[in-house]
């Protein structure tokens, strides 16, 4: 029995799909539990690079199964996009992948939603991605969804219905649509729909809990970040979903006792897409540098990345949430060539020093406090085993281990599926 659980730590980003990918090997299943297009999962590898977004992190290495869980939310064309271009680079998509009847469809009037929404939010907008990923869980939660598992049912009633009531909303919101506009975006979705009737749509719960009573380990792959995690994360500028373990039990139907090991992932930083609270940005030369060393814009909008130091208050916080067992820190070489790394070991709030991430930090003035660390000023991109870690990068796990009170297990060193160190002695 191993069902194993890897989520992001932050606010996203943290390399999740280079991950996934590079342990795939060692399961039978990779799942994604939650999220949707909003995600965007980078995997490098042979020199070519790709970008996921609904479709597991597994489908690069043979023989597992990929499942798109019930706790995703499914937008028939930008998976028929993702799915084709990964059928024309030679994958056999539809041998590899199911995808749950309980996933909920995002249809095009959500994203039309998702649009007037934040723009009705004025100056307090989310930044969300347009993806109609906040409408579509609204409608999952309200009882007014759609299935992808309704295609055999009534399917043209239950859009029609969904439709309707998403026409009037915007209608209320001053963001009627061009009907003709509407229509070329509804034929697409419509044909789209076709497309993804080709693939196995199956009863994931059923089928996942009989692999695992086979014998057979499950990866399950967390999309966002922990700080975006809609009961956990800086509410009201998260995501709409559950992007924390527990999600991943109700994401997929694992109970969660099959739970085994929980990787959590983090920058050897910390960036953040969109609006909110962000202790550590840095609003200065050294926030740039990190910006432009580590290429921190969007996989999926392209927009800037903000970019701080790493805040172990957060880290802390969701370490504890997730029960996380092992840690992998990514982009370690980003910090390369600087002189000295700061790491936050506390906020001070009115004059109040705390350790514990805290209700609110939308309207209080939080300073973190730092303790700085020496930098190692050395190139590790092409480093293959940990003996020849710099001691002031070893300096920075020990730092690291000891604030966080879990093994830093694996690091990576680079893009590629290559530049990864595992730590054994540490497992
Ligand atoms: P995800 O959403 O968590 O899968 O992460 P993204 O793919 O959105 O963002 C991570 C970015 O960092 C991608 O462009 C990766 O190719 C890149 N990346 C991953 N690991 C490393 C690393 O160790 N070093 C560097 N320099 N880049 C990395
Ligand atoms: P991966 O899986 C980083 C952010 C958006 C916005 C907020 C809500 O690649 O780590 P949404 O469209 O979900 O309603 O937007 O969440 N966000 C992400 N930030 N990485 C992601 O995914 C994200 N998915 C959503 O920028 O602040
Ligand atoms: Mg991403």
């Amino acid at each position: 029995m191993k069902v194993d659980v890897l989520l992001g730590l932050q606010w996203g980003d943290e390399g999740k799909g280079k991950v996934v990918d590079v342990l795939t090997p060692r399961y039978d299943v990779v799942a994604r539990f939650q999220g949707g297009p909003n995600a965007g999962h980078t995997l490098e590898f042979d020199n070519k690079k790709y970008v996921l977004r609904s479709i597991p992190s597994g489908i690069f290495q043979s023989g597992q199964t990929n499942i798109i869980g019930n706790g995703v939310v499914l937008d028939p064309v930008l998976f028929s996009e993702e799915a084709r271009a990964l059928e024309q680079s030679g994958i056999n998509l539809k041998d590899v992948l199911k995808i749950s009847r309980k996933a909920h469809l995002i249809m095009p009037t959500h994203r039309l939603l998702d649009a007037a929404l934040e723009a009705a939010k004025g100056k307090a907008k989310i930044g969300t991605t347009g993806k109609g990923i906040g409408p579509t869980y609204t409608d999952k939660v309200s009882r007014n969804g759609l299935r992808l598992g309704d295609i055999e049912h009534r399917f043209e009633e239950k859009y029609a219905e969904a439709r309707q009531r998403h026409l009037d909303r915007l209608a209320s919101l001053g963001a009627m649509p061009d009907p003709e506009e509407l229509a070329t975006l509804e034929a697409k979705w419509k044909e789209a729909i076709e497309y993804i009737s080709q693939y196995d749509i199956i009863d994931s719960e059923h089928v996942i809990n009989r692999m695992i009573d086979e014998g057979k380990s499950v990866l399950c792959e967390g999309a966002q970040g922990t700080l975006l995690d809609v009961d956990f994360g800086s509410y009201p500028f998260v995501t709409s979903s559950n992007t924390v373990c527990a999600g991943a039990c109700t994401g997929l139907g694992v109970a969660p006792r099959r739970i085994g090991e929980v990787y959590g992932i983090f920058k050897a930083y910390c960036t953040r897409v969109g609006s909110g609270p962000f202790p550590t940005e840095l609003f200065d030369e050294t926030g740039k540098k990190i910006r432009d060393i580590g290429h921190e814009y969007g996989a999926v909008t392209g927009r800037e990345r903000r970019c701080g130091w790493i805040d172990l208050v957060a880290l802390r916080y969701s370490i504890m949430i997730n029960g996380v067992t092992q840690l992998i820190m990514m982009k370690s070489d980003v910090l390369d060539s600087f002189e000295t790394i700061k790491a936050c070991t506390a906020y001070e709030i009115d004059g109040k020093v705390t350790r514990d991430f805290p209700f609110n930090l939308d309207d209080v003035e939080v300073k973190p406090v730092y303790t700085e660390l020496k930098g190692w000023k050395t190139d590790m991109t092409s480093m293959r085993c940990e003996n020849e870690f710099p001691s002031e990068f070893k300096a920075y796990l020990d730092f690291l281990e000891k604030e966080l009170a879990t093994p830093i297990t694996i690091v990576s060193i680079g893009p590629d599926r290559t530049q990864t160190i595992e730590r054994k002695d540490r497992v």
